[in-house]
């Protein structure tokens, strides 16, 4: 055959308007092959045509590249996000630009481009270039009916809000400007955000030739043996032939891994958690738990050296409830460890911690209420979803034992915690280890765990080549972690004038195979929701439980969203026993600002303030919100439809207890610029933005714009100790560490210009003359801050819904759907305002559809997304967004805490609306329409069933 003939017969694929300079291999998806050619802002998500982050246009058709065999698009044109620009036909108007026109070459982005960036349409921005290739390609016709032609793409992050005012170019300034540009207050766009829209930004696995020691093709590839048995014991491995598949480089099993007792979980106190796990273990206690390792030159040879490796397994009695796993007699989960040694409360109960613990007298309390509710509350296991999968890249630079270093890129809201632990679990001293992320494709408290990083690091330590690790989206269902199931027993009592006389839960929650953030996220789940409300007799009684199945672990909420749910449903109830407007009882119940924040010890933690106080104005923008929604609404549903208004309310303290820690370096550069260092990570919580306007504020009148500031964030090698985004201490941790360098820098340049003799800054980028001379005179304009998280304030939400349930089908149209929150001053209010849409829409998910269903067996049975029902662009209801207007004695500059706490309150207000509509008390999530018609039709309120729809 000549290469006439094979370029006939495979014509090259065009590239962005350039021939490709390889032929796509035999099976090789379109995704797999744009990423080779350098195209890094295609993105993996899902590899299902699921999510839609791998969109690209093949002849100017989007498809999903993922499930686009590459060799189809030989011959053709194939257009990324990286060439969507210059494929501007004429830049000139084109389909569905009659809102926007193309802004010319001059600019270098596509008008959808333009759109996303304008909006700030995204917030980790991992699902971003998807989102305008797909938007990019749409017609008027389109443009008006997004929520069906915006269907095959997910965004986990945003809750679709601001990509819809993108997409429409609607984007609209919520803040007015302050004096300083770029200070607190303002919408300042965020730093990477042109990046994002162009494609390219780096996430975890966009690396470069330059950034991987040998090159990105150097990178070899791991893959895992996953156990099928929920509980097993591993007799022998038999590696043999996985080594004699080609390219297979290596198998690694517990005889290659430390015998070191640790979890995956990671806080400041490492006793936080019990250490139950192994990197490889001879007992296996779910489902999908690692077994072993494999290393091969490519993913291929990977996988095939998986499917033959030989485990012979001895299988042993498990149990999947949590329920049976207290019963007398269960199979034991961790009946093998020490209760002192690994910190696991009582291994031979299945009981990893428990609480009991009572304020005043609850059956006193009870017995002396007018009325007494109590019912059981059951949640459900949710997954993240976050967009980018678990993934890490590990090198050597030189030997880690001898000079040199271990590195590890990964997908990490917690840099330095993952370097301690490796440092521990490796036996390398702490400084030989660097962690670093590129931007983090979200985490919602999935990344605050170590589970791809230490299998990489030691496959890279024992082979001494670069190793990448990336999940499937199939094993992030089957093998990360999930929201702990809770079941909360709540016993409550009232009397007539609005006194809460007794708040009493008893909670069980499911850890699943391991405790990671299982004693603190039910230690936090008791806390605020019950402290939230003055009552004399409080009790609270809680377990959390081992179980053989996917372990459970930190999630948005931490806890809370679980007996929130229950706690709020009972307020209404108790309301309803009463004759009192629910909201009217919060009123009355709900803590006011001086008052003890009580659950159940008599003594309130002493380093929780009211650094600011707006519950009470969170109740009231709910209550004025949903009058003004119920005078305007106008749609007649007709009799078929039932219709009710439920509201709820949430705490949440801004900062986890026992200490956080947070290092900033900030420092002019020869040029005037300045670089500003963080510990903290970025992963669309939005602190970048937040970091470079409290830095901003700070310098103001020394000629500093927040465009001359640059950031640099979530390296081990750039600051010191810094404990990591979660718990919401983005801004009010890592940002007081920030204010607090930036004050202290600014001070300095004011010292300097005085004893020079020059004059302070007038303009913006004056700064030049002030680096000029500390440059001549050697002087090194520099400062740091810290902060370690204590004294500790709190931030409020307030939910409020006007549903129509459908007596006939269960369907449930939320009519409105409003949020108040108390963030103190809102740094920026356009990014907050998507912290709380993002937030509501991951709530309203959980609370409608979304359930990671386990077999008879243990196995996850919902491990690709269309069979889990994460919300897109059609089910999620805009919805009102307000703050209360409060300034934080103790965050800086007077903010609290805003990405956690949206979605708590987000449940029990929608399970109140439905109580309100139909007389019925929905005590289970989801909320799916089945279940809503089953009880319609249990309770007689249901439609009678339409003959023509009758089964025999
Ligand atoms: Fe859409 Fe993160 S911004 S997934």
């Amino acid at each position: 055959m000549t290469d006439e003939t094979t370029a006939a017969e495979h014509p090259a694929i065009e590239v962005n308007g350039v021939p490709a300079d390889a032929a796509p291999r035999p099976g090789q998806c379109l995704r797999t092959f744009l990423r080779e050619q350098g195209a890094l802002g295609v993105k993996k998500g899902c590899d299902a045509g699921d999510c839609g982050a791998c969109t690209v246009h093949v002849d100017g058709v989007p498809v999903h590249s993922c499930i686009y065999p590459a060799m189809r698009a030989e011959g053709r044109a194939v257009t990324t996000i990286e060439g969507l620009a210059s494929a501007c036909p004429g830049h000139g108007p084109g389909p569905g630009e009659g809102l926007h026109p193309c802004p010319g070459p001059g600019e270098g982005l596509h008008p959808m481009q333009g759109r996303f960036l304008d909006a700030q349409g995204f917030q980790c921005g991992f699902c971003t270039a998807g989102m305008v290739m797909t938007a990019a390609t749409f017609d008027d016709a389109q443009l008006a009916d997004l929520p069906r032609n915006l269907k095959g793409n997910l965004c986990r992050c945003t809750g679709y809000a601001a990509i819809e005012r993108a997409v429409l170019g609607s984007a609209d300034a919520t803040a007015s400007a302050p004096p300083v540009p770029g200070a607190v207050g303002e919408d300042l766009p965020a730093p990477a955000g042109r990046r994002i829209v162009t494609g390219a930004e780096r996430y975890t696995l966009d690396v470069t030739d330059a950034e991987v020691p040998g090159g990105a093709a150097a990178l070899v590839h791991l893959k895992l043996v996953r156990s099928p048995h929920a509980h097993a014991r591993i007799r022998s491995i038999d590696a043999a032939p996985a080594l004699a598949v080609p390219g297979v480089l290596a198998v690694l099993t517990h005889e290659d891994a430390p015998d070191v007792l640790y979890s995956t979980a990671q806080h400041e106190l490492e006793t936080d958690d019990p250490a139950d796990t192994r990197l490889f273990d001879t007992t296996v206690r779910f489902v999908g738990q690692r077994v072993a390792a494999v290393v091969g030159e490519t993913v291929a040879a990977a996988e095939a050296g998986v499917r033959a490796v030989v485990v012979d397994y001895e299988v042993l009695p498990a149990v999947f409830t949590a329920g049976g796993a207290l019963a007398p007699g269960a199979p034991l989960v961790h009946g093998d460890k020490d209760a002192a040694a690994s910190g696991i409360a009582d291994p031979a109960r299945n009981t990893v911690a428990e609480l009991h613990s009572e304020v005043g007298d609850v059956e006193a309390g009870l017995a002396g209420a007018d009325v007494v509710y109590e019912n059981t509350f059951r949640t459900q296991r949710v997954q993240h979803v976050a967009l980018e999968t678990h993934c890490a890249i590990a090198w050597t630079e030189g030997d880690p034992r001898d000079g040199g270093a271990l590195v590890v890129r990964s997908s990490t809201q917690v840099p330095f915690l993952v370097q301690r632990s490796l440092a521990r679990l490796l036996g390398l001293a702490r400084e030989r280890v660097r962690v670093v992320t590129g931007r983090v494709g979200g985490g919602f408290g999935g990344k605050q765990e170590v589970l791809t990083e230490d299998v990489a690091a030691l496959a890279a330590l024992r082979l001494g080549r670069p190793v990448q690790l990336e999940l499937t989206r199939a094993e992030q269902f089957q093998a990360t972690t999930t929201r702990h199931p809770f079941e909360i027993r709540v016993r409550a009592g009232a009397r007539r004038d609005g006194t809460l006389t007794a708040l009493a839960l008893d909670v069980v929650t499911d850890t699943g195979a391991y405790g990671n953030h299982g004693p603190g996220v039910m230690f936090h789940g008791c806390n605020e929701s019950v402290s939230v409300y003055r009552c004399a007799n409080k009790r609270i009684d809680a377990r959390a439980v081992y179980t053989h199945t996917v372990p459970a672990g930190a999630f948005r909420g931490y806890g809370l969203s679980q007996t929130v749910f229950a706690v709020e449903s009972a307020i209404d109830e108790l309301a309803a026993g009463i004759g009192m407007d629910p909201l009217q009882f919060r009123r009355r119940t709900m803590v006011r600002r001086g008052d003890p924040m009580i659950a159940s010890h008599a003594e309130p933690e002493e380093d929780v303030l009211y650094g600011s106080y707006g519950l009470d104005q969170c109740v009231d923008l709910v209550t004025k919100a949903l009058r003004r929604g119920r005078a305007r609404e106008t749609r007649e549903l007709g009799p078929d439809w039932l219709v009710g208004e439920g509201t709820a309310l949430s705490m949440i303290d801004t900062v986890p207890p026992r200490g956080h820690h947070a290092h900033s370096r900030i420092a002019v550069l020869a040029d005037g610029r300045v670089a500003l260092d963080v510990g903290t990570a970025e992963f669309g919580n939005g602190t970048s933005t937040v970091h470079v306007q409290l830095a901003a504020t700070a310098l103001a009148g020394l000629g500093v714009a927040a465009a001359d500031i640059i950031l640099r964030n979530a390296d081990t090698a750039l600051t010191d100790h810094d404990t990591g985004a979660f718990g919401s201490t983005g801004t009010v941790v890592a940002g007081k560490a920030t204010l607090a360098a930036a004050e202290e820098l600014a001070r300095r340049i004011r010292a300097f210009a005085a004893e020079a003799r020059l004059p302070l800054p007038a303009h913006d980028g004056g700064l030049v003359a002030i680096a000029a001379e500390a440059t001549r005179r050697g002087v090194v304009l520099e400062a740091e801050g810290r902060w370690g998280g204590t004294p500790r304030s709190v931030a409020f939400n307030v939910h409020g819904f006007r549903v129509a349930v459908h007596r006939g089908t269960g369907e449930l149209q939320i009519l409105q759907s409003v949020q108040a929150a108390d963030a103190g001053v809102v740094v920026n209010p356009r990014q907050c305002r998507g912290q709380v849409e993002g937030g509501i829409a991951q709530a309203l998910g959980a609370a409608l559809w979304e359930n990671v269903r386990i077999d008879g067996t243990g196995r996850v049975t919902t491990d690709i997304l269309r069979q889990y029902h994460v919300p897109t662009f059609a089910d999620v209801p805009r919805s009102e967004v307000y703050f209360a207007q409060t300034a934080d004695a103790l965050g800086p500059l007077g903010a609290k805490s805003m990405s956690e706490s949206p979605f708590n309150p987000v449940a029990p207000a929608l399970a109140n609306a439905l109580r309100a509509a139909t007389g019925i008390r929905f005590t289970e999530l989801p909320l799916t329409r089945d279940r809503i018609y089953l009880a319609l039709r249990e309770a007689g309120r249901a439609l009678p069933a339409r003959p023509d729809r009758v089964t025999a």
